[in-house]
């Protein structure tokens, strides 16, 4: 989605704007633009397209220098992309940017125009900018909480008064915005990579709070224009989290962060050998209280709580519903206060899994979110947080969350079926120490990159791809059919093995490559059987399995042998190769690996 960048200090403006909007890339846009003081004048300068669109234009002389402005990725909601409708917006008196959707844009736009306005772009930020003009009477604050109670939806606004050449304002609601500090210099963002360079220190800005921000002060207040006092968080990001480290793109530099990720997420939550979750504020007692549980997440998040229901179910038998957040929301689910909602979010923004957490908190049903970025929406409120720690992940297709999500999946499961006695400590420790040992076997997985890389080349010519598994290996493979769509835009879908022959088995033809996930022992000659039924109809199979699995050579095309470890976890093992040949394909293909077409890392809009 949209990212926002703002910086008042010594520095260029407009580099630091273009510098920090790079480090939002992830997020997905479709054009660019700044606005930045000259002296007392805003200029604007904007383009369709990627930023370096927008630096060639700077180049040809049209660079605007000063050191106070605001930036930002526009990815197009009202209005195609074009150079009219990329932000900033506004007029000479008044200049903004923003990310999320005005609701009630129609009216509002109805009543400016009666009122002499006009308008250049389709967009529903426009309004917003004229409705801040319409209302301007000399005072910032007093203008931007008028327009806070006039306007519906979504919104992070950067925003400029020409009248206040050395300062920029921001405010926001449903959609994030942080205030990085620095010495003699101040910044608005998105998201913190976006600063890192300059500073950690940032403050997060609560809902409808408004910035005035210079370069030695940071003045936050309510809407009725009284004082915040806010603590100032410090990111434990570094730099070069944010940097590709010397790898093609980030998301192999993802893939390969893997071990680590899993290391730093699991470890504080293990004590003594057994699954330790009560600093997220949840104890095993609590969660065995629980009538049902509940999982609602979108796209990659939700297959990591697929694999937890599947985990948890097995283990501690206690039923759990997963469900799309946006279906979720709409379809009046049955939950009470006895209940616990579980809500999955790498960004914990995301605009569905966000609804999800109010409708559950409406209906007194117990939140718990799994989150990686700290102090997003969904995690602050959230009843418990249980924080993943994967660091930034910038590629738009998720790899290391999905991991540390699974990680966190596993804990909770162990937990819980520890306190309901449905495992012995015994086994819960023996589980507990083998997701202990998961980095160590995901180094030995993650050497198989030429054998995965093989197997891309045989995929690469294909239109449509068909994953099969049981169980736990068919919720898994639902996250493999994912990455190899969105990345390398081979149509691919997931099928239970056991469902084929019900209709879908009439697709299989040589000409329609098989990636089987067969690591369960328990199903493994069910799924070899649906393996030969595809194989003797043409289709070309890879094999995902486990090491000791004694088949026939011949049954698949292609075999690729995961370290033998405990069945439950096998999912941590066999993502990678996943990964990998969804990588590999979409490489081979020339697709753009990181930002896949039309989509954004953070999908703050419904
Ligand atoms: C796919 C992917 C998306 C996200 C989904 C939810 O690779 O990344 O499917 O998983 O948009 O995003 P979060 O986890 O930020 O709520």
């Amino acid at each position: 989605m949209c990212g926002i960048v703002g910086y008042v200090g010594n520095r260029d403006c407009a580099d630091v704007l273009v510098d920090g909007l790079s480090k939002l890339e992830y997020r997905g846009y479709d054009s660019a633009g700044i606005a930045v003081f000259e002296k007392e004048k805003i200029v604007v300068e904007k383009s369709k397209g990627k930023l370096n669109d927008l630096v060639e234009k700077m180049l040809q002389g049209k660079k605007p220098h000063g050191h106070c402005g605001i930036g930002h990725t526009r990815w197009a909601t009202h209005g195609e992309p074009s150079d009219i409708n990329s932000h900033p917006h506004g007029n000479k008196r008044v200049t903004i940017v923003h990310n999320g959707i005005i609701e009630n844009y129609k009216p509002i736009k109805e009543f400016l125009i009666s009122q002499g306005y006009g308008f250049e772009s389709e967009t529903d930020t426009e309004t917003v900018a004229k409705l801040l003009d319409y209302y301007y009477d000399g005072d910032p604050v007093q203008t931007i909480a008028h327009m806070i109670d006039e306007v519906q939806g979504s919104y992070a606004l950067g925003i400029m008064f020409r009248d206040f050449p050395d300062r920029i304002y921001a405010v926001r609601k449903d959609s994030p915005l942080i205030i990085g500090v620095g010495e003699n210099e101040n910044f608005i963002a998105s998201d913190v990579p976006a600063i890192l360079k300059y500073t950690r220190d940032y403050y997060l800005l609560e809902q409808n709070e408004i910035a005035a921000i210079t370069a030695d002060a940071v003045v936050i207040c309510d809407n009725h224009n009284r004082l915040v006092e806010k603590e100032v968080l410090t990111a434990d990001w570094d730099i070069d989290a944010a940097e590709k480290g010397g790898y093609e793109h980030f998301m192999l530099k993802e893939i390969n962060e893997q071990p680590t990720a899993i290391r730093t997420t699991i470890a504080p939550r293990i004590q003594n050998g057994m699954p330790y979750l009560e600093e997220s504020g949840i104890t095993g007692e609590m969660l065995k209280a629980f009538r049902r549980i509940y999982i609602v997440a979108c796209g990659t998040a939700m297959h990591a709580g697929l694999v937890g229901k599947y985990v948890i179910e097995k283990l501690a038998r206690v039923e759990v519903t997963v469900d799309i957040a946006s279906e979720f929301r709409y379809r009046n689910p049955l939950i009470t206060k006895e209940d616990l909602v579980i809500l999955i979010s790498q960004s914990g923004e995301t605009a569905d899994t966000h609804a999800a957490l109010k409708l559950a908190k409406e209906r007194g049903a117990a939140t718990l979110s799994i989150v990686n970025v700290k102090g997003s929406t969904i995690a602050r409120e959230s009843d418990y947080v249980i924080y993943t720690h994967a660091g930034p992940e910038i590629s738009v297709a998720s790899t290391k969350a999905y991991s540390v999500q699974l990680s966190i999946m596993y804990l909770l499961a162990f937990e819980l079926a520890y306190v309901k006695e449905a495992i012995t400590e015994q086994r819960c420790r023996e589980l507990t120490e083998a997701l202990v040992s998961i980095p160590d076997n995901l180094k030995e997985v993650l050497e198989m990159k030429e054998r995965c890389q093989f197997i891309a080349s045989r995929l690469v010519n294909s239109d449509s791809l068909l994953y099969i598994g049981r169980g736990l290996d068919y919720a898994l493979s639902m996250e493999g059919s994912l990455k190899l769509k969105e990345i390398s835009y081979i149509h691919s879908e997931s099928y239970a093995a056991g469902e084929l022959k019900h209709g879908t088995i009439s697709l299989v033809t040589q000409d329609m490559p098989v990636i089987a996930v067969a690591t369960q022992s328990d199903l493994m000659d069910k799924t070899i059987s649906n393996v030969v039924e595809v194989k003797s109809r043409g289709a070309k199979v890879t094999m995902i399995c486990s090491e000791d699995l004694d088949v026939d050579k011949n049954v698949a095309n292609h075999l690729v042998k995961l370290p033998k470890i405990d069945d439950l976890l096998m999912p941590l093992l066999a993502a990678v190769p996943m990964q990998y040949i969804a990588y590999y394909t979409a490489v081979l293909k020339g697709c753009n690996v990181d930002q896949p077409r039309n989509l954004a890392k953070s999908v703050t809009v419904e």
